[in-house]
C-alpha cells in the first residue's frame, strides 16, 4: 500500500499535522483511541492554548528554534479553529484559555478536521520495522493480528515524549530520529512534582499557598502544594523543567506580603497576640506549626525585636530547599530535551540530511511551560509540517 505522507502518533500534534498534511495521509497510532493526553488535559477541560504564549515561554538548546512555527500559526488561529467548530472557552488564570465543556471537544474536533483533510486514520496499529530507499519510507505494519507493508514519500515523527507511560507513551520518535542519524538531546521529565525522601511534608500534606519558586535560571510566582511526597502545584511544576539533581530551590512564602510592616502594626494594637497566632492569619495553621520549630516561632508579638520580626521574614521570603529528585514520567507532564532542533528547520520541520522525514511536538526539543504552551507547540510545529508537505 502506497501512502505520500505517514504520521506516525495520532496525538495533538499527529492529527493537526493531517488536517494540513493535504491528500493520501495515513495516522498511525498503537493506542486504541487518538488524543488521549489531550482527553485527560487540563482536568478533562484541556488548556488548550495561552494567550501570552510567546518564544520565551519555551525551553530548548536552541531558544530561537520555536518562533517561526509559533509566528506562522498562533494562539489567535487555534482560537479562530475552536470558534468555527463552535467550541466554548474561557480564561481561566494567566492567560490559561480551557474549554467550557470537555476536553474530547477538543479531540472530535481534530477528527472531523482530519476527515475533511480525508486522512485515514488507523489505530492499534504497531509499527514493526522501518527503512528508508530510493523510493521513500517502507513501513511494515501490525494492525488486528495482521502485518501490513506501507511505503511514503513524507514520514512526521509525532509519538511524543516519554511521559506517563502507562498512556502509551513510548521513544519511539527518539528511537527512529537516531535510526536516522537525527541527534537527541538529553531528555528528562518536566513539568513534575519535587520529592524529599525523607517524609516531612507528609504532616502538611493537601496545603496550599501563593509563592515564589526559583533558582538561578528561572523563578515562578503560582500556587505551591504540599504532598506526600514533596512539593507540587503550578510554581513547582514550573520550576522543575529548570532543576536539576543536587540543587537548591528558594521558596518565598510571602511574596506578595508586606508581612514586616504587618507584623509591626499588630505588635502596637495587639501586643499579647501569640506571634504564631497572628502569622496564622497569613499563612496556612499548619505550615505555621510546621516552621514553628525550625524559625524559633515563640511567644508574643509584645517579645519580637524589630530585628526578629526582620530575620523572620527574610527567612520565610528565601527558604532554602534541596529535592531528593521528581516523581519522574510517572507524572511529568512532558519531557523536556527531544529530537536536536539543529538536525531540523525550523520552518518546516524535515530533517536537514533526510528529506521526506518530519518531526513535531513534544518529540522535538521544544519544551513549554505550564499553561497550554505545550499544546500550542503541539498546533505551531504541526501546520509548520503540514503545509510544507
Ligand atoms: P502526544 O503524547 O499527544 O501524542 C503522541 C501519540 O503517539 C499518542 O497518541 C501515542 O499513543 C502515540 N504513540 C506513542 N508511542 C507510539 C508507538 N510506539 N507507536 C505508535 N504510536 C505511538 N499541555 C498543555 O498545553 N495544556 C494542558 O492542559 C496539558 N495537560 C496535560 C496533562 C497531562 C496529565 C499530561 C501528561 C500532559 C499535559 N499536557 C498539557 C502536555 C500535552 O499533553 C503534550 O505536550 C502534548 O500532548 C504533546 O502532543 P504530541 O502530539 O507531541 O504528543
Amino acid at each position: 500500500m502506497e501512502y505520500r505522507t505517514i504520521i506516525l502518533g495520532a496525538g495533538a500534534a499527529g492529527m493537526m499535522c493531517a488536517a494540513h498534511a493535504g491528500p493520501d495521509t495515513l495516522v498511525i497510532d498503537h493506542a486504541r483511541a487518538p488524543g488521549e493526553k489531550i482527553r485527560i488535559s487540563g482536568g478533562g477541560r484541556c488548556n488548550f492554548t495561552n494567550l501570552y504564549a510567546e518564544p520565551g515561554n519555551y525551553l530548548s538548546q536552541n531558544p530561537h528554534f520555536c518562533k517561526s512555527a509559533l509566528a506562522r500559526y498562533t494562539q489567535w488561529d487555534f482560537i479562530d479553529l475552536i470558534g468555527r467548530h463552535g467550541i466554548a472557552w474561557h480564561e481561566k488564570t494567566l492567560g490559561q484559555l480551557f474549554c467550557d465543556d470537555k476536553a474530547t471537544q477538543i479531540v472530535e474536533m481534530l477528527r472531523a478536521e482530519m476527515t475533511r483533510a480525508s486522512a485515514t486514520l488507523w489505530l492499534s496499529t504497531q509499527l514493526i520495522a522501518l527503512s528508508h530507499g530510493e523510493s521513500g519510507f517502507s513501513l511494515e505494519l501490525e494492525r488486528e493480528g495482521t502485518r501490513i507493508a506501507v511505503t511514503c514519500r513524507n514520514l512526521v515523527l509525532a509519538t511524543g515524549g516519554k511521559s506517563i507511560p502507562k498512556m502509551g507513551a513510548t521513544g519511539l520518535a527518539y528511537d527512529i530520529a537516531r535510526q536516522f542519524g537525527l541527534a537527541v538531546t538529553e531528555t528528562r521529565p518536566a513539568l513534575v512534582p519535587l520529592t524529599f525522601t525523607d517524609g516531612r511534608f507528609a504532616p502538611l500534606s493537601g496545603t496550599a499557598l501563593p509563592a515564589r519558586l526559583s533558582n538561578a535560571r528561572a523563578s515562578f510566582d503560582e500556587a505551591l502544594l504540599f504532598t506526600h511526597r514533596g512539593l507540587s502545584g503550578p510554581a513547582v511544576l514550573q520550576l522543575s523543567s529548570y532543576w536539576r539533581e543536587g540543587e537548591e530551590i528558594a521558596v518565598n512564602l510571602i511574596p506578595e506580603l508586606p508581612l514586616y510592616d504587618l507584623l509591626r502594626a499588630q505588635r502596637q494594637s495587639s501586643g499579647r497576640k501569640a506571634l504564631s497566632t497572628e502569622l496564622a492569619r497569613h499563612l496556612p495553621a499548619k505550615l505555621v506549626d510546621h516552621l514553628g520549630l525550625m524559625l524559633g516561632i515563640t511567644g508574643n508579638l509584645a517579645d519580637q525585636s524589630d530585628a526578629a520580626l526582620a530575620t523572620l521574614c527574610a527567612q520565610l521570603s528565601d527558604w532554602r530547599l534541596t529535592p531528593a529528585g521528581t516523581e519522574g514520567y510517572r507524572t511529568a507532564e512532558v519531557t523536556l530535551g527531544g529530537i536536536d532542533t539543529d538536525g531540523l528547520s525550523s520552518k518546516t520541520m524535515e530533517a536537514k540530511t533526510l528529506p521526506g522525514l518530519y518531526a513535531i511536538g513534544e518529540a522535538v526539543d521544544v519544551t513549554g511551560w505550564l499553561g497550554g504552551y505545550n499544546f500550542q507547540w503541539a498546533w505551531s510545529s504541526a501546520v509548520a509540517a503540514g503545509q510544507a508537505i
